[in-house]
């Protein structure tokens, strides 16, 4: 049998193509090893989110955009968190085995309390036990499904962690019923530079949207920062910010081609911004239309997230079934 590979997407605003080369397409490669469970973590937005529209809105987005993208749900268990109960009871089951020190100490919620103390105000102010018990939510996500890998960014470290220590918490107590699940942390992803050279993040303005109309991705592309060679001059491909992400999409002997070009001088920025951008235009244009259709057409998309929950929910009842007989809760399900 295989392997499970389980990670939740946080539904957050238009994806650029560093989310496509940094999580999107690792993801889809490894579902050709694993089982994977993709999700949607509407519940975990709603931590943030709090304007009806917005969260529906990304939860569509993000979804069409999976499966424009290249997700197949015959294949990947594709789902919405919020459609899978199970994860709630859990999750308050599990919070019982979680140290609250540990969660004092989670990154996400220290920062919140260290601007807090830094602007002279009560620690905890403006901050919702949501926020706090978040990793207990995202344990329960993870644990649901005996997971056995995780795919995360760096950023997500210290979650995996918690999720880990709170399975060996239940374990030690009773005994070996949690799977301890590892994490696959994805490094590469601060590889993938930006049009100022800076990691490509939403945060830095620095992105190339992956479905936006092309003039707009023209736009951004003829925005990358370079130096002010001329044409005629060598210059080093790895210091060029347009080189770096045209070589995440060219094939190699054209890249290599290009790197012959850059070294021996005779090629304009101007150019390579054009094939650039041409290139983005051929990988993306036919999934920016399926990605238009899918946004068009919101119950087809709640069907195919539906049924992922009916599969996803099959393996959530067996996980929680044991749990809950394992700690003593004596009522049928
Ligand atoms: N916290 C993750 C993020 O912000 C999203 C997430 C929720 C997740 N539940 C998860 C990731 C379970 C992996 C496994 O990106």
């Amino acid at each position: 049998m295989k392997q499970i590979a389980l990670t939740g997407i946080k539904p957050t605003g238009h994806p650029h193509i560093g989310n496509y080369l940094g999580m999107i397409k690792p993801a889809l490669e490894l579902a050709k090893d694993y089982q994977a469970l993709y999700f949607i973590a509407d519940y975990h937005a709603l931590t943030t989110v709090k304007k009806k529209k917005e969260l529906e809105d990304l939860t569509y987005q993000v979804t069409a955009t999976w499966l424009a993208l290249g997700l197949n749900p015959d294949d990947v268990i594709f789902y919405r968190q919020s459609d899978i109960p199970e994860v709630f009871e859990l999750s308050w089951i599990l919070a019982c085995f979680t140290a609250k020190g540990l969660l004092n100490r989670a990154h996400a919620y220290k920062t919140l309390v260290d601007e807090n103390v830094q602007a002279d105000r009560e620690e905890d102010k403006g901050i919702n036990t949501g926020l706090f018990t978040y990793p207990v939510l995202m344990a329960a996500d993870i644990l649901l499904f005996d997971t056995n890998v995780v795919p995360v960014g760096l950023d997500q470290q210290q979650h995996l962690e918690i999720s880990r220590d709170v399975a060996l918490t239940f374990n030690n107590n009773y005994r070996e019923v949690l799977v301890v699940p590892d994490a696959l942390i994805r490094e590469d992803v601060m590889t993938i530079t930006g049009l100022d050279g800076r990691k490509m993040s939403k945060s830095y303005n620095n992105v190339i949207p992956i479905f936006a109309p092309s003039n707009q991705v023209r736009k951004q592309v003829m925005r990358i920062v370079t130096d002010s060679k001329r044409p005629e001059e060598p210059k080093d491909p790895d210091e060029c910010n347009i080189f770096s992400i045209y070589r995440h999409f060219a094939d190699a002997d054209a890249v290599e081609a290009k790197r012959k070009l850059y070294l021996e001088g005779g090629l304009g920025y101007g150019d390579m911004k054009n094939e650039l951008y041409e290139l983005l235009e051929s990988k993306f244009s036919d999934q920016r239309e399926q990605y238009d259709s899918l946004m068009q057409n919101r119950k087809e998309l709640d069907q195919v997230l539906e049924e992922g929950a009916e599969k996803a929910r099959y393996i959530a009842k067996r996980v929680l079934g044991k749990v809950r007989k394992a700690v003593g809760i004596t009522g049928k399900r």
